[in-house]
């Protein structure tokens, strides 16, 4: 124990658990590969104005949980709370936008900081995988990228995560629907910050959670019915697109997010098995941030799967990731000539693409079995003095016990051959 622990709403990823959370990244990045997406990698913190101007000034994100920080140069920057503002900035000024066709397709893999009070699924220190896609309008880029989603939960082997989905409008028919809705939120008996809200971002009181709220909201108008014929028509495509793709979702006309720059197709991804952090993962169309942030109109789409709440879900529904074993051959010398000898052979086994792990610190026989079984290894190889003078070495399947004995000389080659093509490469 260390006179110090991991500050409040974090925690430390450790072996063995911190093997799902690989196997939860890569089963997210893999599908976004296959279709395209380029890996991009952005500052752990940014000016605290481009998630201000980007997310929004008046909501949750940046008003009460962002960590902001004054440079001893006078610079006020914040960790990063979410990827959408740094990858589009990114973008912006690499003028990726300019240089190739659109849309301009990325992916990120991070970790995010949001001071939010922490809860079983909300940390203040968190991880996404990510993608965006730049510069374009077309109802397919909307759909592809739910399905990249659909398909990565998918391929985790979750059933339980749903999709809720909704259309915020755009810039012709949410101003005429905001008025509405504000009349509609006047009327209602709401404590003194909710009213403030009304005024500045009538939306996010849809989203409030307190059943004497929710009561009050059951006759709200919804954006649903004051859509305008473009973004209707622009909605029916995702619709149909997904229906194609055999991709179930519900229609969700409640639905709002957190982040201001959302307009026309938004989602979420719930799991009912994670109490009230329900959403795995979320993201929409964002076809006016580029302009906020000082760019040109460059209408996008993105979002962003929760690395965390994604174990979480697979833990409720008892799926373990398939995860390469972390060992396949593990070496027990008896002696000093024995140490050189297999030390040898560990290393030429890992260049071989076997994963294979060493009892070091000269303990004896009986400690370093015992290593080699809790390593999860599936072949011990024994080597004594004896052994040596034979030239050969004990290989023990440690899942049968049986044991055999192989020439040193073609020792490596016996180990790949009996583990077969999935242990070989695996990096
Ligand atoms: P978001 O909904 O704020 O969207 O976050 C996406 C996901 O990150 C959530 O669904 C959740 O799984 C996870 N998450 C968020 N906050 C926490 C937390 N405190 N603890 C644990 N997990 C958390 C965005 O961040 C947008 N940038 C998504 C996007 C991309 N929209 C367009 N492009």
């Amino acid at each position: 124990m260390s006179t110090f622990s991991a500050p409040k709403g974090t925690y430390d990823l450790l072996p063995p658990d911190s093997a799902a959370f690989l196997a939860v990244r890569e089963a997210i990045a893999a599908p976004l590969r296959r279709a395209g997406y380029g890996y991009v990698e952005t500052p752990g913190f940014e000016h605290v104005e481009l998630f201000a101007r980007g997310v929004g000034e008046s909501t949750d994100i940046v008003t009460k949980e962002m960590y902001t920080l004054t440079t001893k140069g006078g610079t006020r920057l914040a960790l990063r709370p979410e990827g959408t503002a740094s990858v589009l900035r990114a973008a912006l000024q690499a003028n990726l936008h300019r240089s190739g066709s659109l849309p301009v397709k990325l992916w990120y893999s991070g970790t995010y900081y949001r001071y939010e009070r922490p809860q079983a699924g909300r940390y203040r220190h968190f991880s996404q995988v990510g993608a965006e896609a730049i510069g374009a309008e077309d109802p397919v880029l909307d759909a592809e990228l739910i399905i990249l989603a659909a398909d990565a939960y998918r391929s985790l082997g979750l059933s339980g995560v749903r999709l809720l989905l909704n259309s915020l409008g755009d810039r012709t028919c949410r101003p005429a629907y905001r008025e509405a809705l504000q009349n509609f939120l006047r009327g209602l008996d709401l404590d003194e910050e909710t009213r403030a809200r009304i005024e500045i971002n009538p939306l996010r009181v849809l989203d409030d959670k307190r059943p004497d709220v929710r009561r009050q909201l059951a006759d709200a108008p919804l954006l649903r019915d004051h859509l305008c014929e473009s973004c209707k028509e622009y909605h029916e495509g995702v619709r149909a697109l997904l229906t194609a793709a055999g991709v179930p979702f519900t229609d969700d006309p409640a639905l709002v997010r957190g982040l201001d720059y959302y307009t026309r197709t938004t989602f979420e991804f719930v799991h009912d098995g994670l109490g009230s952090q329900s959403a795995v993962g979320g993201g929409g169309r964002y076809d006016g941030l580029s302009e906020l942030i000082g760019g040109p109109a460059l209408p996008s789409v993105g979002w962003a799967l929760g690395v965390d709440r994604t174990v979480l879900a697979l833990r409720a529904e008892g799926v373990a990731p398939a995860v390469p074993a972390a060992t396949d051959v593990f070496a027990v010398p008896m002696g000093d000539e024995a140490r050189r000898v297999l030390f040898a052979t560990v290393t030429e086994l890992r260049r071989a693409g076997v994963a294979a792990d060493f009892a070091y610190g000269g303990k004896g026989v009986k400690a370093s079995m015992k290593a080699a079984n809790r390593s999860g290894a599936r072949y011990a190889v024994v080597l004594g003095e004896r052994d040596i003078a034979e030239g050969v070495a004990q290989v023990k399947d440690l899942e049968s016990g049986d044991q055999v004995a192989v020439p040193l000389d073609g020792l490596v080659a016996d180990l790949a051959a009996r583990l077969g093509p999935g242990a070989a490469g695996r990096e």
